[in-house]
């Protein structure tokens, strides 16, 4: 599907983004293994987490879908899951696939996992290698691309160095170690967002932090929660960027989540002189939340890289086309993760921003992009990238004339009402 974007005048209003992506997953997740039901609310109802809705269910895991965004989930227990009789899908989803690597590694039965076209091309060598490490019979097309194949087996603890920073990684070995005999220590480079350390604990596991060094423990039992997911940092992303690009705008974004592990971009816009605001401030299921509000900015070239790209990596699209209407260039390094994401972000980002007419150019770990200048609209691949395709709409409200995306239906992917939103703060 085509969508075609004109110019915005300013953008005006309150708007609610729908629930995490990470969080909802990891609560469908948890839900299903504790015992009792868990019972989500603002859950985020894309194709995403669909998948993962879809693969508990092949396990045999009763999930009502209450309305839009409620969930209840009648968990089985850790030991309760049915072998699927067919292979998971995971579609578009790197974190249901990698998060069920891990719990299916110490399952009593076996399984497979697939995925999309765009996941068949993405590395689970980053799983396979630690979960092998911890006993687990699990191996792919190439020792490294889906679909993978699950033989349950006892699992052992490990102390396992991640290569990268990653919470999937991080959390794919978390949940093999509920179902391992001994406790596993992970070190990860950088902090990468805790949703699972953090979830886990509200559920009743147990999990030590200390230093970059995460030490999971085997578990007897989780208990069912309540969940209310705060709104999406990353789809806010979008937003919060039009708000500051689109002339005499002024945006409220309503209880987003605001972990720390999450905020990266609020601190890259404050560095780049951007009016971010943040009031209302709580926190629940030990996930931080707030109210956001944006005034349009003029913004400055920075240097975006080391220990903050965890903390803003799925938004680095989006902050490279702030940073073409940013005064001067703006240096996006040590990303080099972006070439594995639903697409190579570098290539792609550097695509469509430089067919708007942005002077940006591609560097082996990231990117550089020197500003300002004016956008012109002109059609655009989404690359199948929902991001990519919420990232090109944005450019469409401030480039001349008119933008098309091609591919639009991916945006389904994290935020399916990401048109009517934008609309809505038109009128
Ligand atoms: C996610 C972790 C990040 C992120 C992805 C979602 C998660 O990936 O890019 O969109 O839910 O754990 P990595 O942990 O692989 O960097």
């Amino acid at each position: 599907m085509r969508m075609a974007i004109t110019p915005a005048r300013r953008l005006v209003g309150e708007i609610q983004v729908p629930g995490d992506k990470s969080i909802s997953h990891r609560a469908i997740m948890l839900g299903s293994i504790a015992q009792g039901d868990t019972y989500i609310t603002h859950f985020l109802m894309s194709e995403d987490c669909l998948s993962t809705i879809r693969a508990f269910r092949q396990m045999g895991v009763h999930i009502q879908i209450v309305d839009s965004n409620a969930v209840i989930v009648n968990g089985q227990g850790l030991r309760g899951l049915k072998a699927p009789q067919a292979a998971i899908d995971a579609g578009n989803s790197g974190t249901t696939a990698r998060l069920l690597a891990g719990l299916l590694s110490g399952q009593n039965f076996s399984s497979t996992i697939t995925g999309d076209e765009s996941l068949r091309r993405r590395p689970m060598d980053r799983v396979i290698i630690p979960l092998r490490k911890m006993g687990a019979h699990i191996s792919g097309v190439q020792d490294k691309y889906l679909p993978l194949s699950i033989g349950g087996s006892a699992l052992k603890g490990i102390d396992y160095s991640m290569p990268m920073a990653s919470a999937q990684v991080k959390s794919c070995l978390i949940l093999a170690t509920l179902y391992a005999d001994s406790p596993t220590r992970i070190y990860e480079p950088a902090p990468s967002r805790n949703h699972t350390e953090l979830m886990l604990q509200a559920f009743g596991g147990r999990l030590d932090t200390n230093d970059g060094y995460i030490t999971a423990y085997p578990a007897d039992q989780l208990h069912g929660q309540q969940v209310h997911v705060p709104g999406d940092i990353s789809s806010a992303a979008f937003f919060i960027t039009a708000g500051l690009l689109v002339p005499n705008s002024n945006i409220i974004l309503k209880e987003v989540g605001l972990n720390p592990t999450r905020t990266g971009i609020l601190e890259a816009y404050k560095e780049m002189g951007g009016s971010i605001a943040i009031e209302n401030v709580s926190t629940s299921g030990g996930e931080k939340r707030g109210d956001i509000i944006v005034n349009t900015s003029h913004l400055k070239g920075t240097v975006i890289g080391g220990q903050l790209i965890p903390r803003l990596i799925d938004e680095i699209p989006v902050i490279a086309l702030a940073a073409t209407q940013a005064q001067g260039t703006t240096i996006i390094k040590d990303a080099q993760e972006l070439k594995v994401k639903e697409s190579n972000r570098i290539a792609t980002v550097v695509d469509i921003l430089s067919r708007l007419g942005a002077n940006v150019e591609a560097t082996d770990d990231g990117m550089a992009i020197h500003g300002p200048t004016p956008l012109k609209g002109n059609a655009v691949d989404s690359f199948g990238d929902h991001r990519l395709a919420m990232m090109a709409a944005i450019a469409g409200l401030i480039a001349r004339g008119e933008t098309t995306i091609n591919g639009w239906e991916c945006v389904n992917v994290s935020f399916p009402g990401f048109y009517d939103m934008l609309k809505r703060l038109q009128n």
